[in-house]
Formats: structure tokens, C-alpha cells, sequence
């Protein structure tokens, strides 16, 4: 099983819609996905259609208490595609878990316990910011994928999360590994994205996907709807480039398997 922490304390960058629709289009072609929803504001779960009264069991749970992955997940309508939801509860979580020990290292313990086999990879979308959850996300992970996006201040931030990920690389992850980073929101009529998105490609290289999501009206509107935009359009620029970068996705496992 392949772990894979969506990250970047930046808000608002595409985390969740990369999560949601990067984890349909894996369980499309065969994979057996878990989505762990690590941010209070549990935007995947309600883009995935999981409505509040359906979260009983939670990340919360998973994270403060003996509660076990088989326990907590769900369905979602995605077949293959299963979930962690999120609730509020997770906001305390940073504080409630200072109480622990081993606290960075609570989610990869539940994560370490799963019944092997049930799942082939797990995504787990971050909330925006580097504190104790994201921490969790990164000590459990194999790698990261980082969503980026295409605007001025696109690299500003970044320093800061390469940091921190070098800082669990020495102290509890060695093996934590960069899966790519994937330019998002890109504008053709604006310019100054392809100027982003070429300066981003010369500092980074070849950890940068090639395939860019486009800034894309239904990408946006499918959670309202409760379902990934790969079903509510699965013909959308958005959808068709969600299915690219799954590819990728796919193309870059082996080498973390290895790995892992
Ligand atoms: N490529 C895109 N084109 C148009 N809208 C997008 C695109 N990607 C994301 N959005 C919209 O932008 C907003 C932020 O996206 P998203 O929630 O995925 O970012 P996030 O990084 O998870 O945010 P947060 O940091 O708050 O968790 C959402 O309303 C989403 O629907
Ligand atoms: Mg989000």
C-alpha cells in the first residue's frame, strides 16, 4: 500500500479537488483508493457527497482515540473509492493531541495497523497549514504531491513547506519522498500564468508534472453536487486533465514501491 499526503500550507490551492479527482481517476483504472480527509473544514467528504449526518466515526477518531482505518472508512459512490471523513471535532485535534506521546506519529500508527490488502493506495488531503495534522500526514506518507498554483506568489511558500519536509526526513521519515508537484488553476488568456508556470518548471524540474490543470468552471461546481468532477463532466478540460495527471501519478508509484 502506497501512502501519498496531498499537501501545502498554502489555502485554497487545489488540494481537495486534486485529492478527489486524482483519487477517482486511480480507482478507475483498477486501483483500490482510501481518501483520509485530514482537515477540519472536510471539504473532501462533502465533495465526495458525505453528508454531516453521515460521519459518525471520523479522522478525529482515527487520530484521538484506538478507533481502527476498517472502522472508520466508508464508501463513497466512487466504486473503489472509499473515505475517511472529516468533521469539525478535527479542529481540537492540534491541541487534544499534545496529550500524546507518540502525537506526529498517530495517524501512521492507524494507518501501520490496517488489515493489509485492503487498500492499494491512500490519499490524504492536508489542511492549510504545517502544523500537527499536516505533520501526521507527512511522518505516515511515502511521498508528497504538491499542488501549486499558477499566480505570482506561486513559489513563496514553498521554501518553507521543502523545509519542513526535510525536517521529518531527518527526524522521523527518512524515506518521505517529493511524488511531484502539479501546477494548478492555469489561465490560458492570462500571461503571467505561463510566465508561473515556466519559471516554477526552470527552480523545480522535473519533480513538476507535465500535465497542468486548467482553471475550469465545472471543476468548482461539482462538489456542490456532492460527486468528483470526473463524474459530474467527465469530458470537462478539468476532468480530461485530472485523468492526465493520474497517469502520471501511475508512472511515478513504482519507484515509491520500491521504496517503500
Ligand atoms: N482548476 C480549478 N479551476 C477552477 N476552480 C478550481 C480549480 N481547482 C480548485 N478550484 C476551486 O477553488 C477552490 C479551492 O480549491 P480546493 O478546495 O481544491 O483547494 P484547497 O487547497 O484544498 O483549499 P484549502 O486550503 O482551503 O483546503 C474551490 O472552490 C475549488 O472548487
Ligand atoms: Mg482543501
Amino acid at each position: 500500500m502506497i501512502c501519498i499526503a496531498i499537501a501545502n500550507q498554502k489555502g485554497g490551492v487545489g488540494k481537495t479537488t486534486t485529492a478527489i479527482n486524482v483519487g477517482t481517476a486511480l480507482a478507475a483504472t483498477g486501483q483500490r483508493v482510501l481518501l483520509i480527509d485530514l482537515d477540519p473544514q472536510g471539504n473532501a467528504s462533502t465533495g465526495l457527497g458525505i453528508g454531516r449526518s453521515d460521519r459518525d466515526r471520523s479522522t478525529y477518531d482515527l487520530l484521538l482515540t484506538d478507533a481502527e482505518l476498517e472502522d472508520v472508512a466508508i464508501a463513497t459512490k466512487v466504486p473503489r473509492l472509499d473515505i475517511v471523513p472529516a468533521t469539525q471535532d478535527l479542529s481540537g485535534a492540534e491541541i487534544e493531541l499534545i496529550e500524546f506521546d507518540a502525537r506526529t506519529h498517530r495517524l501512521d500508527a492507524a494507518i501501520g495497523r490496517h488489515v493489509a490488502g485492503r487498500w492499494d493506495v491512500v490519499l490524504i488531503d492536508c489542511p492549510p497549514s504545517l502544523g500537527l495534522l499536516t505533520i501526521n500526514a507527512m511522518v505516515a506518507a511515502h511521498a508528497l504531491l504538491v499542488p501549486l498554483q499558477c499566480e505570482f506568489f506561486a513559489l513563496e511558500g514553498l521554501s518553507q513547506l521543502l523545509t519542513t519536509v526535510e525536517r521529518i526526513r531527518s527526524r522521523f521519515n527518512p524515506g518521505l519522498s517529493i511524488l511531484g508537484v502539479a501546477l494548478t488553476m492555469y489561465d490560458r488568456r492570462n500571461r503571467l500564468t505561463d510566465q508561473v508556470s515556466d519559471d516554477v518548471r526552470a527552480v523545480l524540474g522535473k519533480v513538476v508534472f507535465d500535465t497542468v490543470i486548467p482553471r475550469n468552471v465545472r471543476l468548482s461546481e461539482a462538489p456542490s453536487h456532492g460527486v468528483p468532477a470526473l463524474i459530474y463532466d467527465y469530458r470537462c478540460a478539468g476532468s480530461e486533465a485530472y485523468i492526465a495527471l493520474a497517469r502520471e501519478v501511475i508512472d511515478r508509484l513504482p519507484k515509491l514501491k520500491k521504496a517503500a
